[in-house]
């Protein structure tokens, strides 16, 4: 059960809005070290210059000096404000939207604080948003949301009924005096113009993703073709999933995941989960490109992941939405559906950085980068407990033997390393990490580009001991969340 937020209580005693408005510099002051601190980790467009105002369609300047005279107010309590609002939002739309949320995200709190972190730029930047959203950080969180809506099938009408609960939020946890109707009238609108420009995306991107070849809209039905273990101590299962019309699918970019939207009412399961694909589309016996493979870890309680184990066999149905992410290579792109060499990709080596079933993604992205570059100096770390847990061996012979692939297994023989405590191997890592990026001999040059995928820990690490130790430009390097982006933290 979520708790309530310790400073909810302060913020109920804050002042309204108004008189917040009046002592906006002394607040700045107060707040001057936590918004510095915030700076540095947080919000990316924080950094940026102050421009003229420019008014957002439909706000007076009082609106949009309202919402940010809010800002002190978001940077103490944005996530006490988000983690209200979607209690009460969760509890009230069951049918909805709250099968839309992965409640795991919302007991550790990633999806509350990526939306306050997120609202939080957004009134940073309210009286210049042509900058934030013309800037390269500001097109990457505007693109995180709009994929993560495009997979879980955000629709228009759904933006009312968050826009309802975020109002309600406001008022509930701020109180009626600080969030006056005219604190709520100006965020009515700030909120209206960030929908419209979110449902605008949205709907070109839905349009895209049902006009490439073979592509969809909403869900499609498809059948499980196979379902195999994906290591030895069987923790992890593979499964293959064709198209029920039996016709071609869209051709993902290696990386790139799909999402499942489960509905079982007799196992009480109402939900939707997302999963890389962990192999490229293959064929069937007519040559028809129609099938793709996801791999399950198995959660110790996760209700999806033992639901699938448990019901879903060959010959059962899946519905999918249409495949989407942002996690894939910087040398390839999609063309009229089909994967080909970005024209800017340079000759350098590429190297993946795996830990448990993070590898998942790189299972794709390793055979792409092999079929458009066969001589490219490719890297693949993978960081598993031990040889009983790690994923797809075979596989990876396949790729040490057949596309000269230089793959390093790492077994840490203790869990927690991999999810915590990689301080402790921190000494051994470098050296890995050194003799693999800056040092491997077969490339014309070190490592171009890096790409991690893990638990948050880990992947925080391994950046620290590539730019800090290793002096890497960290604009190099490319991650994948498994959840809610916490660079949004
Ligand atoms: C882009 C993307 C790609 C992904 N790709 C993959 C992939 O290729 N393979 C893969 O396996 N996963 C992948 N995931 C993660 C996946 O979507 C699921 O989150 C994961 O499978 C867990 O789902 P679940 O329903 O089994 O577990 P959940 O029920 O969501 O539980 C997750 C964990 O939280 C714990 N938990 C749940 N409730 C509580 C509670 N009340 N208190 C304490 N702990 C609790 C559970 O015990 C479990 O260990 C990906 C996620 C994203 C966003
Ligand atoms: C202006 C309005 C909105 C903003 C600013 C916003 C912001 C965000 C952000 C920052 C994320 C996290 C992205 C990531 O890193 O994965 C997210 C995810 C998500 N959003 Fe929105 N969103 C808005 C509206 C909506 C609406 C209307 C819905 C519909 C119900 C919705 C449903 C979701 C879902 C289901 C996720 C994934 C949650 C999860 O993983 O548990 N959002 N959104």
């Amino acid at each position: 059960m979520l708790r309530a937020h310790p400073q909810k209580k302060q913020l109920k005693n804050s002042k309204p809005v108004s008189k917040v408005c009046k002592k906006t510099t002394a607040l700045k002051k107060k707040t001057a070290l936590k918004t510095t601190k915030r700076s540095m980790s947080g919000c990316p467009f924080s950094t940026m210059a102050k421009k003229p105002v420019s008014l957002p369609p439909g706000m007076t300047e009082e609106d949009v000096s309202i919402v940010k005279s809010c800002v002190p107010i978001l940077e103490q309590g944005g996530v006490a404000l988000t983690t209200h609002f979607y209690k009460n939002m969760l509890n009230d739309e069951q049918d909805a939207v709250k099968p839309f949320f992965n409640p795991t995200h919302q007991i550790e709190l990633s999806q509350p604080k990526a939306l306050a972190y997120s609202v939080l730029c957004y009134a940073k930047h309210i009286d210049d948003l042509g900058s934030m959203l013309g800037s390269a950080d500001g097109q990457k969180l505007i693109a995180t949301i709009v994929k993560k809506h495009l997979a879980v099938q955000v629709l228009p009408e759904h933006y009312p009924i968050v826009g309802k609960h975020l109002l309600r939020a406001i008022r509930e946890v701020l109180g009626p005096e600080v969030a006056t109707d005219q604190v709520l009238n100006a965020w009515g609108k700030a909120y209206g113009v960030l929908s419209d420009l979110l449902i605008g995306l949205e709907a070109t991107g839905y349009d895209q993703l049902a006009s490439v070849p073979n592509g969809w809209r909403g869900k499609r039905e498809f059948k499980i073709i196979g379902k195999e273990y994906a290591n030895d101590e069987k923790s992890a299962i593979s499964y293959i999933i064709q198209s029920e019309d039996g016709k071609g699918v869209m051709k993902p970019l290696g990386g790139q995941y799909l999402t499942l939207r489960l509905k079982d009412d007799k196992n009480n399961i109402n939900t939707t989960r997302n999963y890389s694909l962990s192999d490229v589309v293959r064929e069937d016996e007519n040559g028809i490109g129609n099938t793709y493979r996801f791999t399950t870890q198995i959660q110790d309680k996760g209700v999806v992941t033992n639901y699938l184990k448990e019901f879903k066999n060959v010959g059962d149905s899946l519905s999918v939405h249409p495949i989407t992410g942002e996690f894939t290579l910087r040398d390839i792109i999609l063309k009229d559906g089909n994967e080909v060499i970005n024209p800017s990709s340079n000759d350098k080596a590429t190297t993946f950085i795996a830990a448990g079933s993070g590898i998942t993604p790189f299972m794709s992205m390793v055979r792409s980068y092999r079929k458009h570059f066969p001589n490219r100096p490719l890297n693949l770390i993978h960081i598993s407990t031990n040889k009983n847990k790690e994923l797809f061996s075979k596989d990876k012979d396949e790729f040490s033997s057949k596309f000269n692939v230089n793959i390093q297994n790492v077994f840490t023989d203790v869990d927690q390393i991999v999810q915590n405590d990689m301080n402790n191997m921190t000494p051994f890592y470098k050296n890995l990490l050194k003799t693999n990026i800056i040092d491997h001999k077969s490339g014309p040059t070190p490592a171009e580009n890096i790409y991690i995928v893990g638990p948050a820990g880990f992947m925080k690490n391994t950046h620290n001991v590539l730019t800090q130790d290793l002096k890497l430009d960290g604009k190099k390097i490319n991650y994948e969340f498994f959840g809610p982006a916490t660079f949004f933290e």
